[in-house]
């Protein structure tokens, strides 16, 4: 494994990008006041609402509330993952990605790539050139496809034979053993190897830069095995990939929605007809991390499966992986086919029109788990509805917390002849409603909690942190937020020159993250002064320790009543109540 990449160097790489000038280059933005904007790339919208500060170095969408770095943005409108978006970065700004640890470099898969895409190279030339093609051409045809689809997925030809690629390409152990760490040769004995593919048509399988990373091989009419896959490389895990994603990415400016389906056969027949949104998991179910990857490339995904027992039971497989990613904003929708169909045999029948109609009609995720969950019960009697909110309530509780799971929770209620309180899931039916981003342009003061407000001024203005004599007596209080912000003055004290999108970025893989993004994200100026800044954050600390000493005192009481406490606590109370008294003598006589 590669080590990690040092926090200095993603410091150092946000120093060197502009985030204006990495997203200008990818959508064109406008100049407007000190930031910039365009219409959001995340979401459809007639009026602009992406917005982009190169004072805070960071992105928000004011409709959809799409926010994060430069990083961020790449891992979104790229769909990177973290490390690739880092080396995307840094190729631009011409720094070498350093690793922590002494293992510097990990596997070079380079060759491994560069194998398999000169595989699919040999595959689609035999496709033109080799005898037999115009027998693998007439089957394409034979299946709808044209010569212009079969390019767009680099669709090839393994021809008969026992060792074509072998000689094409493994003249030397050293080649031969690439093919063999590709998974393109099958060895049943020592010394013994051929082909993994011949007389097949070739599907590609890439990643999202486009590099081929596996192969699907389907034979020419019938015969077994009907579809012949790569074995598991290191750079292909099955239950990872979605065939069609990277066609779908490069096809489309913007994905509004991704169907998935079953087949290769399916991902390119719906792109023939139009339809360039298709997506396939390899003959595997819908695994987390597929989800993972749809999710991260738009907000819809629709699930399309036969409409049979088998089918049905897939589809149920599939929510039940779907519900934890349920987010607020996101969408999954089941779409089941008739009898006997699959994507590929009912668009060719009923056209495009009328196959997209089915995808706009599918059902959503709720009437899908509500429908099933009741067709099991009998909903005429108590006992059969007392049973339904039994089964949905574990579903209901892998939704992430927010306005969706809380509906769901409604609708059960509804269903049960209850009120949400009643199902005994107080903490599902009452978590809190996300509040949508709050604006402070009006110039009114928020009510934010002192832990927030500090955290909001210190993400504005972190030299804040270097001002002496800040109250710190805070620290021990409980409550949420508390640590945040104090590991927040910490690096802050520390490392004096950090900008704020470099403290954010190192809390990416902890939880507070998201709060953090959103934070400074939403986070106008404050109505605030710059000299008023200081004693405004002195105002939230100070409100922290009064906070913390109303809890101490409450615990102290709470020990006192109890005749545990000890004879240190209760000078410790003592002292709390008198200072306590002062205080509010002290307000008494400025009244
Ligand atoms: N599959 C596989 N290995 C098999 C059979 C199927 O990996 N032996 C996977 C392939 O990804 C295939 C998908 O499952 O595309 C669907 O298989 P199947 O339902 O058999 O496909 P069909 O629609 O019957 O294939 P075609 O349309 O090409 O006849
Ligand atoms: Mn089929």
């Amino acid at each position: 494994m590669a080590g990690k990449i040092p926090a200095h160097f993603i410091d150092e790489l946000l120093n060197r990008v502009d985030i204006v000038d990495l997203i200008n280059s990818r959508v064109p933005l406008k100049k407007a006041g000190k930031d910039y904007q365009a219409c959001c790339p995340f979401h459809n919208e007639k009026t602009p609402s992406f917005t982009v500060s190169r004072e805070k170095q960071f992105y928000h969408c004011f409709g959809c509330g799409a926010h994060g770095t430069a990083i961020g943005f790449l891992m979104e409108y790229d769909n990177l993952g973290f490390v690739d978006s880092i080396e995307e970065l840094a190729g631009k700004a011409g720094l070498e990605v350093p690793r922590e640890g002494r293992d510097d470099s990990g596997p070079d898969y380079r060759p491994l790539y560069d194998t398999l895409d000169q595989a699919a190279r040999f595959y689609q030339w035999q496709l033109r050139k080799h005898p037999d093609a115009g027998k693998a051409v007439g089957y394409l045809k034979q299946r709808g496809l044209t010569g212009q689809i079969s390019a767009d997925f680099a669709i090839g030809y393994a021809p008969p034979g026992w060792d074509n690629l072998i000689r094409q390409m493994g003249r030397s152990d050293q080649e031969l053993e690439l093919l063999r760490g590709t998974g393109m040769i099958s060895e049943p004995e020592v010394d013994k190897c051929y082909d993994r593919f011949r007389d097949r048509i070739m599907f590609p399988i890439r990643n999202h830069r486009g590099q081929t990373i596996a192969f699907g091989g389907r034979i020419l009419g019938d015969g077994k095995p009907k579809y012949l896959n790569s074995p598991e490389t290191p750079v292909f895990h099955k239950g990872r990939e979605l065939y069609g994603l990277y066609e779908a990415r490069k096809a489309l400016r913007k994905i509004e929605r991704l169907l998935v389906v079953e087949g290769y056969m399916d991902v390119v027949a719906l792109a023939q007809f139009g339809i360039r949104y298709a997506v396939a998991t390899l003959g595997t179910a819908t695994t987390t991390e597929h989800l993972e990857r749809l999710f991260r490339s738009c907000a819809e995904i629709v699930f399309c499966f036969d409409g049979d027992r088998a089918g049905r039971d897939a589809g149920w497989k599939a929510l039940e992986t779907s519900l934890p990613q349920m987010r607020d904003g996101r969408e999954a929708r089941f779409l089941f086919l008739p009898d006997g169909e699959d994507p590929d045999t009912l668009i060719r029948k009923e056209g495009r029109e009328r196959f997209e109609q089915r995808i706009i009609d599918s059902t959503p995720l709720s009437s899908f788990l509500f429908d099933k969950l009741e067709s099991e019960v009998d909903m005429a009697s108590l006992g059969g509805r007392a049973r339904l909110a039994e089964q949905a309530k574990p579903l209901l509780g892998k939704l992430p917390s927010g306005l969706f799971r809380e509906m769901m929770h409604q609708r059960l209620a509804q269903r049960v002849g209850l009120e949400p309180g009643q199902l005994g899931n107080r903490a599902a039916v009452e978590s809190p409603r996300p509040r949508p981003p709050v604006r402070n342009s009006s110039g009114a003061r928020q009510m934010l909690s002192p832990a927030r407000r500090a955290i909001t001024l210190l993400l504005l203005r972190p030299e804040l942190a270097r001002i002496t004599d800040l109250p710190y007596e805070w620290r021990a209080f409980r409550a949420p937020g508390i640590s945040l912000l104090s590991q927040l003055l910490e690096i802050a004290q520390n490392q004096p020159n950090l900008r704020t999108a470099q403290i954010i970025e190192r809390w990416r893989d902890k939880p507070e993250y998201p709060h953090l993004e959103k934070i400074w994200s939403t986070a106008t100026e404050l109505p605030t002064p710059e000299d008023g800044m200081e004693m405004e954050f002195r105002g939230a600390l100070q409100r922290l320790v009064e906070q913390q000493r109303e809890q101490e005192t409450t615990q102290l009481l709470e020990r006192v009543s109890t005749g545990d406490a000890s004879e240190q606590e209760k000078q410790r109370l003592g002292q709390l109540l008198s200072e306590k008294q002062k205080i509010a003598d002290l307000h008494k006589r400025s009244d």
